[in-house]
């Protein structure tokens, strides 16, 4: 049975769904890195495919951007499709110098700005984190490899135009915050609030220290690096 978000029958994702925010990105995702994809969903062309890597049943979809975005499609697929492990593979910005561009930051725990875990943890501050035993594969998996990976608290934030901006990411990098993105606590409180198993991995694709950002065709190599690492932690 679809949901409002989601056209999918029942049983058309896998267990593990891999989560990027552009739904082109999960179109690329499928084409290049799954065997026997096929689309299961378009919804407001937003793109869900499931096929196998390895002979591991995976699928993909976007999330679009932002915590309400990301909420209801994790949501949908948890309760509606069964989904168990939600895997962000998205874009970040760097908040201090030891993280450098095109690094791997992955969020063992998730800052945020947003209210959605307040509101469902009775007002209360919830530590928003990552699956442990996700983390921990994932971890493994990237240290295998030649990426710079940095794991610790990333920050989400509802805002990408922030008037607060600056005093915003001084005060979480003072507090040793790796980098911001839009997503990550999101998914990890709808994960809780669902029991179902959440990472989120991103590139640094720009950084708010030294104010870069990563040329296309960067953006498209280490975003392919990424994909590799969570396929490969996801089923080590
Ligand atoms: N801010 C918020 N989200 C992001 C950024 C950023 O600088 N870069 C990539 N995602």
């Amino acid at each position: 049975m679809p949901t409002p978000h989601i056209s999918a029958p029942e049983g058309a994702f896998a267990p593990t769904v891999l989560l990027p925010g552009d739904p082109l990105r999960a179109k690329w995702i499928a084409e290049s890195f799954l065997d026997a994809a096929e689309l299961v969903t378009e919804v407001r062309n937003v793109f869900g495919y499931t096929g196998t890597w390895n002979g591991n049943p995976v699928s993909v979809m976007g999330t679009g951007m932002g915590v309400p975005s990301i909420s209801i499609y994790a949501t949908e697929l948890i309760t509606h499709y069964g989904c168990e492990r939600l895997i962000r593979v998205g874009s970040c910005g760097a908040l201090v110098e030891s993280v450098g561009m095109r690094d791997i930051v992955i969020g063992a725990g998730a800052s945020t700005d947003s209210a959605v875990n307040r509101t469902r943890f009775a007002g209360y501050d919830f530590a928003a984190i990552a699956d442990w035993s996700l983390l921990r594969s994932t971890v493994a998996a990237a240290e295998r490899g030649t990426a710079s990976v940095h794991v610790g608290n990333i920050l989400t934030s509802d805002l990408f135009y922030s008037p607060n901006g600056a005093d915003m990411t001084t005060t979480a990098a003072g507090m040793g915050v790796l980098a911001v993105e839009m997503e990550a606590a999101g998914l990890y409180g709808v994960a809780a609030e669902h029991g179902a198993a959440a990472l989120a991995i991103c590139t640094v694709s720009d950084h708010l220290v030294h104010h870069e950002v990563l040329s296309t065709d960067d953006r498209q190599q280490s975003f392919s690096d990424m994909v590799e690492i969570a396929l490969a932690g996801a089923f080590s």
